[in-house]
């Protein structure tokens, strides 16, 4: 094998190995606020793949992503970001994986109220360094409201816009809760192909929580979370 060779085949490999290492492994996750809500769950994530996690009202699965995602604590278990434990991060550290890889999208949605949906992506663009792609815009069908004050946008639109916002900093994880709860269905498929599309060109991965059973069987895998466990159901 010529040094060429030899290199290329050291590049491949080098790739190789960060598309098959997972991109999250919680292991023996266990939590209770008044009650127990869940007990030992281990869940991986790789890269390109997309997980649904579905289950009854109050089973547990916002918490089960807050946990996920570094926003709460659980009682027993870590979670593990590449091979950094998520929980044993420095606050600097923490902030650095909230702001760099993680992209949080959950119903109640962080806009800049006082601002335009245009100047709340300029924000994303400059806190993240990445530019705004228009595409994502145009995909999302909310260019005809941009110039538009966040008060202006239907509920909607506002979640469209802050899953723009999310995917401009061009995060590794997309942690989704419900977000398509305030779409129609036909709003609903196009959002969450913009989030497919994403996760596939970026080699990233996603999390997604959801009611909406053709949704969650459109991911990877499907786990449904019930007598406090993960069960695999796709
Ligand atoms: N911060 C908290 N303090 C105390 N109890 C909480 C807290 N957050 C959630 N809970 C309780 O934990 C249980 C699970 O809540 P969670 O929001 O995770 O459910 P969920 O599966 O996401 O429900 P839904 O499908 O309705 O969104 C509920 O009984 C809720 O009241
Ligand atoms: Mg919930």
């Amino acid at each position: 094998m010529n040094y060429n060779e030899q290199s290329k085949n050291s590049i491949f490999n080098i790739q190789h190995s960060a598309l098959k290492s997972p991109l999250l492994n919680a292991k023996g996750i266990s939590h209770d606020f008044d009650y127990p809500l869940f007990n030992n769950i281990n869940l991986t994530l790789n890269p390109k793949e997309t997980i649904a996690i579905i289950g009854m009202s109050g089973c547990g699965k916002s918490t089960l992503l807050n946990i996920f995602c570094s926003l709460l604590q659980p009682n027993v278990g870590d979670v593990y970001f590449k091979d950094k434990n998520i929980f044993q991060l420095s606050q600097k550290e923490m902030l650095e994986l909230r702001r760099d890889d993680f992209g949080i999208i959950f119903q109640a949605h962080y806009l800049f109220r006082g601002f335009s949906a245009d100047e709340n992506l300029k924000i994303a663009e400059f806190l993240s360094g990445n530019k705004i792609d228009d595409d994502l815009i145009e995909a999302l069908n909310i260019k005809h409201v941009i110039s538009q004050g966040i008060g202006e946008l239907s509920g909607g639109q506002q979640q469209r816009l802050s899953i723009a916002r999310v995917l401009t900093k061009k995060p590794k994880i997309i942690f989704a809760d419900e977000p398509t709860g305030n779409l129609d269905q036909d709003t609903a498929k196009e959002v969450m192909n913009v989030l497919f599309d994403y996760v596939s060109k970026q080699n990233a991965g996603m999390i997604l929580v959801t009611h909406d059973k053709e949704i969650a069987f459109s991911c990877d895998k499907v786990y449904k979370l019930v007598d406090q466990t993960l069960e695999q159901i796709k």
